[in-house]
């Protein structure tokens, strides 16, 4: 099965025709790439231009959403909106978001149900701070289960259930973003079989795909996709330098 890496570009660029360029500098390996499908989440200014044009190879993300589909509310960007700018995928509840925008799961709860029932896929973001693991892997499993717990709640239904598929879960462990210091690879498989296994079971029956985010880069990309239970990364300061990130597609097999 194919790795999936997708960029999460934060607040960068700062103009289109950077953009631009760094769209057509990894559209020529994604599109030859036989063991990584890429996504490239852009911030909104720049999202829609690009995304509603096809290009080979790539698949475009935004990195928040609101939970209604149209109405009085002022500053939003709705599921629907994206949806019709062929925007296929939408990253909820980074750690900068939980942080900075006081994002609570309650808010990642029903942005995760709005943008799956308007047909987006969801790339769903947990993962602990530095003081839960600090005490251990069993205490980050735990902080992880319980967060899952919230984000996903009443998440079965009929219909959503049909889509469960559209769900992928990201564990970025708040201590590797940005800080040069990935977890573990043995660490992040048994993080991601504990997902597994916890949204196999009732009351979720979902398979979803786990990723890694968290200090990606192209020396530590190998290693950590040569597991099965990885199915790709999220990457952020490495996804805006298009040789690092076209060595992270690479790695992918
Ligand atoms: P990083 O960010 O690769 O710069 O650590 C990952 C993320 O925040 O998604």
């Amino acid at each position: 099965m194919k790795k999936l890496i997708v960029a999460n570009w934060k607040m960068n660029p700062d103009s289109f025709s950077r953009a631009e360029l760094l769209v057509r500098a990894v559209q020529k390996t994604a599109a030859s790439s036989k063991n990584a499908k890429v996504v490239l989440c852009l911030p909104y200014p720049w999202l829609t231009d690009i995304s509603h044009k096809k290009h080979k190879g790539l698949s475009f993300g935004a990195q928040n959403v609101f939970w209604e589909n149209s109405g009085a509310y002022t500053g939003e960007v709705s599921p629907a909106m994206l949806k019709n700018s062929g925007v296929e995928y939408v990253i909820i509840g980074h750690s900068e978001r939980r942080k900075w925008l006081g994002e609570t799961d309650e808010m990642i709860n029903k942005r995760v149900k709005a943008a799956l029932k308007t047909g987006l896929k969801v790339i769903l973001c947990v993962g602990e701070g530095i003081e839960i693991r600090k005490k251990g892997l069993s205490a980050a499993k735990k902080f992880v289960k319980n967060q899952l717990q919230k984000d996903l709640k009443n998440f079965p239904s009929s219909k959503l259930q049909a889509l469960s598929s559209y769900l992928v879960i990201a564990y970025e462990p708040v201590w590797a973003i940005g800080t040069g210091k990935a977890d573990k690879p043995e660490d992040t498989v048994e993080m991601a079989k504990f997902i597994k296994s916890l949204l196999a079971a009732k009351p979720y029956t979902l398979n979803p795909n786990v990723l890694y985010g968290g200090s990606v880069t192209f020396r530590n990309a190998g290693s950590l996709l040569q597991y099965k239970e990885i199915n790709g990364a999220l990457v952020g300061g490495a996804s805006i330098k298009s040789k690092e990130f076209i060595k992270i597609i690479r790695a992918a097999g």
